[in-house]
């Protein structure tokens, strides 16, 4: 560690097995149960986690301090080694809960008893997304196409194990005997499992190939974020300060979605302009440059948008309303919301199906918190989205990024009764089968991905189909080994 990250971690114990800033070590009993549950979670790592680098040494941060400057130190790591701390950002005195029924009355430090249930569900779920991620990427280093790309990709899932310690302090902490068991359910479910999957359905997908990897990140680790923001406004303190800890290190894995895929864009355009290809649905030629065509990328994020949408849940959903009004999960950004923070009386609009037609109703706002998360997520994800069309318009090339409907291949909610195209209009099932595979991905079009799907592993170079970052990590230059591979 460096002497100018040492000085800013204050209160932080790095000392011990479990690096904290919560005082685990004069806190014998819930550092006895996170002990009792440490060799689980490496194993857990070690079967689980990045297939076939686990020897290898990785260009990682660890979070070593909690303020806004100097909170990471960079260095080489091997995983299973990495030091997986819970950290909590700075307690905020005098702070009142920030809405719902006890608005005003002092932050919870204990588990309010009347919300026990509710709250152990919420931090089982968020707590749930964590590993399972980590799973469904696992295999992905043998087909990195840079070890820029193979560091970015384990620094993501580190952090994801980190955001499971996270969770599992808050239950082994606050929750006694219950917590100490969904601890242990956490790593026993996996994902995609027959018998005992993940608890939500995007995070029992596949994980396939790197397009999907960054559009994940870009989509998936998104909803999280929104999650985190939601939960970072919790009455329950210990919640609050762990979310807006967790926070810092999500932004780094929409980075990777983002940026990951702009560079896949860029690529495309370049060999397009290479080869003096105008139109973009010139689909044969321009895979034959070894590039994805654009069509396809569309496809994928239809795919990831879609499946990501369901998180959100129900349209109408009293748990939302419920959460809300006991003051354990809040709004996007309720801090700089101007209204009641109590929503009594106050209406929003959702989209609903009604007769098979798509309609806009005003309904209870408390009852749409749900949708109203989700509309932050939308406008949040199409920022992303423009700068992706920014690299087209720099490249001049003829084809801009768009969000499908919200009613496209929906499973939950609403929506999931009818077909709809990527423009919301409702389809026949045969319409449907027929349009199906001009807007998700097919399988001749993940196929073609796959084909492309080769390991480059010398510092500096990268795959034919993806762009060189603009900057390293760290500010390394470019033929950095961010990676050195062993196994
Ligand atoms: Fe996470
Ligand atoms: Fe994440």
């Amino acid at each position: 560690m460096s002497d100018g990250a040492a000085m800013g971690i204050g209160q932080i114990d790095y000392d011990g097995l479990i690096p904290n800033n919560v005082g685990l070590a004069e806190d014998q009993r819930v550092r006895k149960a996170l002990e009792t549950w440490h060799p689980g979670y490496i194993d857990w790592w070690k079967s689980m986690g990045p297939e076939g680098f686990q020897g290898s040494s990785v260009y990682l941060r660890t979070a070593v301090g909690v303020g806004a400057e100097g909170w990471a130190k960079f260095g080489f790591v091997r995983m299973p080694e990495y030091r997986w701390g819970i950290l909590l950002a700075p307690k905020v005195e005098g702070r009142t809960i920030p809405f719902g029924a006890h608005k005003g009355q002092p932050a919870w430090q204990d588990v309010p008893g009347e919300y026990r249930a509710m709250l152990r569900r919420l931090l089982v779920i968020q707590g749930d997304t964590e590993p399972a991620s980590v799973e469904q990427q696992r295999h992905l280093g043998a087909t990195a196409p840079s070890l820029y790309d193979m560091r970015n990709l384990f620094q993501v899932n580190v952090e994801e194990g980190r955001h499971l310690w996270a969770m599992v302090y808050l239950l082994q902490k606050y929750f006694g005997r219950d917590g100490r068991e969904e601890a242990e359910e956490l790593l026993r479910r996996r994902s995609g499992d027959q018998d005992s999957p993940r608890m939500l359905g995007a995070f029992n997908e596949r994980t396939p190939d790197w397009l999907s990897f960054f559009m994940f990140t870009f989509f998936t680790d998104r909803d999280g974020k929104m999650q985190l923001a939601a939960l970072a406004q919790s009455g329950f303190d210990p919640l609050s300060r762990t979310c807006r800890f967790m926070l810092t290190e999500e932004a780094h894995h929409m980075f990777v979605g983002e940026t990951g895929v702009a560079r896949v864009i860029q690529r495309t355009a370049e060999a397009m302009n290479e080869a003096g290809i105008d139109d973009p649905y010139d689909i044969e030629r321009i895979r034959r440059l070894g590039v994805i065509d654009l069509p396809t990328i569309q496809k994928k994020a239809n795919l990831h948008f879609s499946l990501t949408l369901d998180l959100f849940g129900n349209e109408i959903s009293t748990n939302a309303a419920n959460a809300f009004n006991a003051g354990l999960k809040g709004r996007y950004r309720e801090d700089k919301l101007t209204d009641d923070h109590q929503l009594t009386a106050s209406t929003y609009p959702v989209l609903r199906l009604r007769d098979g037609a798509i309609i806009k109703d005003e309904v209870p706002a408390l009852s749409a918190l749900n949708m109203r998360l989700r509309d932050d997520y939308v406008e949040d994800t199409m920022l992303g989205i423009g700068r992706w069309n920014r690299v087209l318009e720099r490249a001049g090339i003829d084809f801009r990024m768009t969000l499908p409907h919200v009613a496209f291949n929906r499973r939950i909610g609403e929506f999931s009764a009818v077909h709809t195209d990527t423009a919301g209009a409702v389809l026949s099932a045969e319409a449907w089968i027929r349009q199906q595979m001009a807007m998700l991905p097919s399988d001749d079009d993940n196929q073609f991905i796959a084909s492309l799907m080769q390991p480059s592993w010398q510092p500096g170079r990268y795959a034919g189909w993806i762009a060189p970052p603009r900057h390293g990590i760290d500010n390394m230059p470019g033929d950095f080994e961010y990676v050195r591979i062993e196994n």
